[in-house]
C-alpha cells in the first residue's frame, strides 16, 4: 500500500469508527479542575471538484467594507460568511518598501470590528488594538508607511472576545510586501505565485460554517471537520509543469497543519512570517500553527501533462487533540504547458542581525496554566480562564513595558502544559533560539524572522524579541484564538 492509499484508508476507517473512535484514551490533565477534554475532531477527506479561488490583488489605497456575505465552502451549498467586499476574506494587498498604505475600514456589520496588521510594523494607533474598534455603521482610517523587508503579512479583525468568530467567518486577508532583494532572486511570480489561506471549518449538515465554541473547544481549540483553501473545500489548481511559489497562511483559530507534498514532490522552504530565510531548506513537511506563514517552493516539473499532485496535511504527534489524521488539501493538475525554467538560488537574503548579546533583559512567560480567573483581582468571575503568568487579559491594564528599538530574551514555558499555544507578539519580531522538551528542535522555517512561534505541550521555547521603533500599546497573546478570546493576552507598552 503506498502512502496515498494509506492516507485514504486512515480517513475511511476514521469515518466508520466515528469521531474519536480510533483514538487512544487521552492522558489526564495536570490541572485540578478543568473542562472535559472531548475526542479530537478529525478532518474529512474532500473530493476535488472545483477550481481554487484566487484572492484578488489590491493596491495599498482602498476601502475595505466588512459585511456579512455568503459563500460556497462545500460544493452545492451556500454558507453564511463575512468578507471585506467579496464572498469571504479580503483582497491580497500588494505593497513595497516605502509605500503609503491608506485603508478605510467601513463597518457594515451589526457588531464592532477592526483590523490588525499581523506582521506589519505599524504605529500603535494603527495596529488594531482591541480598544480601538469601529461600531456598526462607522469606519476607521488606517494609514501607515511600509518600512520593512519583503514578507507575507496578513490582516484580520481583533475585537476582544470576537476575534475567533470574525476570523473564522472570513474577516482576514493577506499583505505581500516586496523589496529589491526579493526581486533580485527571480522567484516564481505571476500565476506561479499563489496565496493560500488555509483554514479549517466546522460545517453542519447543510454545509453552513458554524462557530460556537463549547467549554472543551475553548480548551482544545475550535477544530473544524474540513480543511479549506481560500474558502473552499477540495480546490483544484490547473497549472503549468514547473516551479510554484506558495504563500501560505494558517488562518485557523486553533488547528495546526503538517504540510507536505504528495508523491515525493520536492518542497523547499524559503521564508516564514517575517520574510525570506538566509538559505533555502528542502523539507518533507512543516508544522504550521495558527497565525504563522510559510513561503515554500514546489517543483511540479516531473508531473506528466494531465498528472496531478496534492498539498496535504499529515498526522503528527505531541498533542492529544491535534494531528490525529491526515487529509489532502489542494490538488495541482498539470497542464501540457511547461513552466519557466528556474533554479532554486543557493542563498536567499541576509538576515537582520539580532544577537543574544543585545538582549537587555530576560522575561519568562508561563503559558502552561489555566487559572481560576476570579482569585487574583484580575478579570474573571470564578470561571476557568486562559492566562499568561497567571494573568487574564484586561483592556485597560498595562502588563509589560519594553523599550523601542531594544532586544529582549523571552522564554515561553509550556513545560507543564497540555495545550497547544502559538505565541504571537505585535510591534516586534522574533528570532527563535531554541526549543527544549517536546519536539526539542527548530523546524525548517523557524530559522527566519518570526512573529508567531508554536509551543506544543511540554515545550519551552526561547526567543530574542526585537522591539520595533513605534511607541504605544501593543499585544502579546496566544494565536489559538479561543485562548486569546478567553484572556490569554497581555498589553505590551513600547516606550
Ligand atoms: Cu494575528 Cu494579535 O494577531
Ligand atoms: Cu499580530
Ligand atoms: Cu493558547
Amino acid at each position: 500500500m503506498n502512502r496515498r492509499d494509506a492516507l485514504r484508508s486512515i480517513t475511511l476507517t476514521a469515518g466508520v469508527a466515528g469521531v474519536g473512535g480510533l483514538l487512544p484514551a487521552l492522558s489526564s490533565c495536570a490541572h485540578e479542575t478543568h473542562a472535559p477534554q472531548s475526542a479530537p475532531v478529525l478532518l474529512l477527506e474532500p473530493s476535488f471538484d472545483r477550481a481554487l479561488p484566487i484572492l484578488p490583488s489590491a493596491p495599498p489605497t482602498l476601502t475595505l467594507s466588512a459585511a456579512s456575505a455568503t459563500t460556497s465552502i462545500r460544493k452545492g451549498a451556500l454558507s453564511p460568511s463575512m468578507s471585506y467586499g467579496g464572498n469571504i476574506y479580503g483582497p491580497t494587498i500588494d505593497v513595497a518598501m516605502n509605500d503609503a498604505v491608506a485603508v478605510r475600514l467601513v463597518n457594515n456589520l451589526s457588531v464592532d470590528t477592526n483590523i490588525h496588521w499581523h506582521g506589519l510594523a505599524v504605529p500603535a494607533d494603527m495596529d488594531g488594538h482591541p480598544s480601538r474598534v469601529a461600531a456598526p455603521g462607522s469606519s476607521i482610517p488606517y494609514a501607515f508607511v511600509i518600512q520593512q523587508r519583503a514578507c507575507h503579512a496578513w490582516y484580520h479583525s481583533h475585537v476582544h472576545g470576537e476575534t475567533g468568530r470574525q476570523v473564522t467567518m472570513g474577516l482576514a486577508g493577506s499583505v505581500l510586501v516586496r523589496d529589491a532583494a526579493e526581486a533580485a532572486l527571480g522567484l516564481p511570480t505571476g500565476v506561479d505565485e499563489v496565496v493560500l489561506m488555509i483554514q479549517d471549518k466546522r460545517l453542519d449538515m447543510a454545509g453552513h460554517q458554524t462557530y460556537a465554541p463549547s467549554a472543551s473547544d475553548i480548551m482544545n481549540g475550535h477544530l473544524g471537520n474540513h480543511c479549506t483553501v481560500n474558502g473552499m473545500i477540495g480546490p483544484v489548481l490547473a497549472t503549468s509543469r514547473g516551479w510554484k511559489r506558495l504563500r501560505i497562511v494558517n488562518a485557523s483559530t486553533a488547528r495546526v497543519f503538517n504540510l507536505g507534498m504528495s508523491d515525493g514532490i520536492p518542497m523547499v522552504v524559503i521564508g516564514s512570517d517575517g520574510g525570506l530565510l538566509g538559505a533555502p531548506q528542502a523539507t518533507r513537511d512543516v508544522l504550521l500553527s495558527p497565525g504563522e506563514r510559510l513561503d515554500v517552493l514546489i517543483d511540479l516539473s516531473s508531473l506528466p501533462a494531465g498528472g496531478n499532485a496534492f498539498l496535504e496535511t499529515r498526522p503528527f504527534g505531541g498533542s492529544a487533540t491535534q494531528g490525529t489524521n491526515g487529509v489532502r488539501v489542494l490538488r495541482f493538475d498539470a497542464t501540457a504547458e511547461l513552466g519557466p525554467s528556474f533554479t532554486v538560488p543557493a542563498a536567499l537574503v541576509p538576515q537582520p542581525p539580532i544577537s543574544e548579546e543585545q538582549a537587555v533583559r530576560v522575561r519568562t512567560f508561563d503559558i502552561a496554566n489555566i487559572h481560576d480567573g476570579g482569585h487574583d483581582g484580575h478579570a474573571g468571575h470564578g470561571s476557568m480562564g486562559h492566562t499568561i503568568n497567571g494573568i487574564r487579559y484586561r483592556m485597560e491594564r498595562t502588563d509589560i513595558e519594553v523599550e523601542a528599538n531594544s532586544v529582549e530574551r523571552w522564554v515561553f514555558d509550556n513545560t507543564k502544559g497540555t495545550e497547544v499555544h502559538p505565541m504571537h507578539v505585535h510591534g516586534a519580531f522574533m528570532r527563535i533560539l531554541q526549543r527544549t522538551g517536546g519536539r526539542g528542535t527548530l523546524a525548517t522555517h523557524e530559522g527566519g524572522i518570526k512573529d508567531t512561534v508554536l509551543c506544543m505541550p511540554g515545550e519551552r521555547v526561547e526567543v530574542l524579541v526585537a522591539i520595533e521603533r513605534h511607541r504605544g500599546m501593543y499585544l502579546l497573546h496566544c494565536h489559538q484564538i479561543e485562548h486569546s478570546d478567553d484572556g490569554m493576552m497581555l498589553n505590551m507598552e513600547v516606550r
